[in-house]
């Protein structure tokens, strides 16, 4: 099969925002503890974090990171999680009936985020919590003055204001599996009074509203209450299904979400003469769909691999309205990373994270692709989110992104060729006439699409890099069925 992709430098999308390879941790099975957290194993340091999972995360260099949760939150008390931790409570966790023994808390999430690197973006309990508690979390994190909660963080041992910017108001509050669930009405009356106190403790803040999906009623009505008070509109969604083509192609949901949310927030802005910006924090995000119970611990294929480049691609192409995006979860949980008491290994998803965190560039292309499409046949797999994309098709079976530099002298190329059997020779044609140049070129790659990785076969599926002297306009590139490739030309494209 052939195909051809055209290039043209001239042709912006937009600014593209790093913030969308940003992370998320839950105290949810073994993602903290056990993980990230692991007081007493040979490989954690003095505050009892893992150092090979430090090492893992540093190299995808989440820009953020999101915690405690999650359906956590919604009966997170975080007081119980600061000062001598043999004196803190054990509780019982009703979002996934367990119990949290509160060892890891908020100075050891933000001592986590300043180790490997990431800014903190807290959220706030709006099930059982008061306004009185996030209040005074924003000042016990950000108060330089001398009240009890700024104090109480200088005894725990962290002088200045640890000025977390990043704030969530409540969690998916729209859902009956959260404690203190609300209608958006409900929710619109409570945010706004916590967004009041926790603004008036440090204006700096960004306050994240809780949307649902970008689809629903409930994210107008959360847009329409909440626009003159938040700088972000969260959604969640979640894909995954045992059929190869619905897997690969529902997280192109994910832009019918954004264009929705686009238009929501665009609308409202103009009725309510709103100057400031509102940004979609798309803070979830991932295939998952086969672990739904205890520990969530999804073991990913090369096919799930190919739907987290796909979303990756999709938040590039919609990179003006999603400026910050959470892959659910870090370590363990529908993660990237997986532990065992003396090792880790990298599951499949981790490799498109990975090539998208070392060479993703500041300007979208809009990107010209020319291939095979293929037609989505709507299958009801038992399991799976009741995602429909099929009337979005037919698509096209190579997904391209492309981001270059600033002043044009970089370029990266990320290809999907979404084909579970054929090879495609694609042709690069450039808009303008370029010298050939030097290109690698990395592929993700595995023997079928079914691939796992594991402890005992950790690189089943795994990055290959290939050398090209003459990459330009002509060049013949070749995608391996079922493949994601990377291309970078000129300068490393790290910033
Ligand atoms: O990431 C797993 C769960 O998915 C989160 O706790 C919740 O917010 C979502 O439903």
């Amino acid at each position: 099969m052939t195909a051809t992709i055209k290039l043209d430098l001239d042709r912006r999308l937009g600014t593209v925002d790093r913030r969308i390879l940003s992370g998320f941790a839950e105290h949810l099975g073994r993602c903290i503890y056990g993980g990230i957290f692991d007081e007493g194993s040979p490989l954690a340091n003095e505050h009892g974090f893992r150092t090979d999972v430090i090492e893992a995360v540093k190299a995808l260099r989440p820009p953020i990171l999101r915690w405690p949760g999650g359906n956590f939150v919604s009966g997170y008390h975080w007081t119980d999680g600061i000062g001598p931790r043999d004196q803190r409570p054990r509780r019982l966790e009703l979002a996934w009936h367990s119990e949290e023994s509160n060892r890891f808390g908020t100075d050891d999430f933000l001592r986590f985020c300043e180790v490997v690197g990431a800014e903190p973006y807290l959220c706030v309990n709006m099930g059982s919590g008061s306004m009185d508690e996030a209040q005074a979390w924003v000042e016990y994190c950000n108060g330089d003055g001398c009240t009890e909660w700024a104090q109480r963080r200088r005894d725990n041992g962290h002088e200045g204001p640890y000025g977390v910017r990043y704030w969530g108001l409540g969690n998916e509050m729209y859902g009956s599996w959260q404690i203190g669930a609300l209608s958006a009405e409900d929710y619109v009356k409570r945010a706004r009074e916590f967004a009041k106190v926790m603004r008036w403790t440090d204006p700096g803040i960004e306050l994240v509203g809780c949307g649902e999906n970008g689809l629903s009623d409930w994210d107008r009505v959360v847009i329409e209450g909440l626009a003159d008070t938040v700088a972000w509109h969260s959604i969640h969604i979640y894909t995954g299904s045992d059929d190869y083509w619905t897997n690969v192609l529902t997280p192109h949901q994910a832009e019918r979400a954004l264009r929705r949310t686009a238009a929501l927030i665009d609308a409202v802005r103009y009725r309510q003469r709103i100057e400031h910006p509102i940004y979609v924090a798309y803070d979830e995000w991932n295939v998952w769909f086969r672990e739904r119970e205890a520990g969530l611990e999804e073991r990913y294929t090369l096919a799930d691999a190919l739907a987290v480049a796909t979303y990756l691609h999709a938040f590039v192409r919609h990179c003006r309205v999603v400026r910050m995006a959470n892959l659910a979860q870090l370590v363990n949980v529908i993660a990237p990373i997986v532990t065992s008491s003396d090792s880790l290994f990298r599951q499949t998803i981790y490799h498109p994270l990975r090539l998208f965190a070392d060479h993703l560039r500041p300007i979208a292309l809009d990107v010209h692709v020319d291939c095979d499409t293929h037609d989505l046949v709507a299958v009801e797999v038992p399991g799976g989110w009741p995602h429909r994309v099929a009337d979005l098709g037919p698509f096209p079976v190579l997904d391209v992104a492309a981001t270059a530099s600033e002043a044009g002298d970089g370029l990266t190329v990320s290809v999907i060729n979404r084909s579970p059997s054929d090879v495609i020779d694609a042709r690069i044609r450039f808009a303008d006439v370029t010298e050939p140049r030097a290109a690698t070129v990395e592929r993700v790659l595995g023997p079928d699409p079914a691939a796992t990785n594991s402890f005992e076969h950790p690189d089943r599926v795994d990055v290959h890099t290939e050398i090209l002297d003459d990459f330009g306009d002509g060049t013949l590139l070749q995608l391996p069925a079922h493949s994601h490739t990377v291309v970078t030309i000129g300068e490393e494209g790290r910033p």
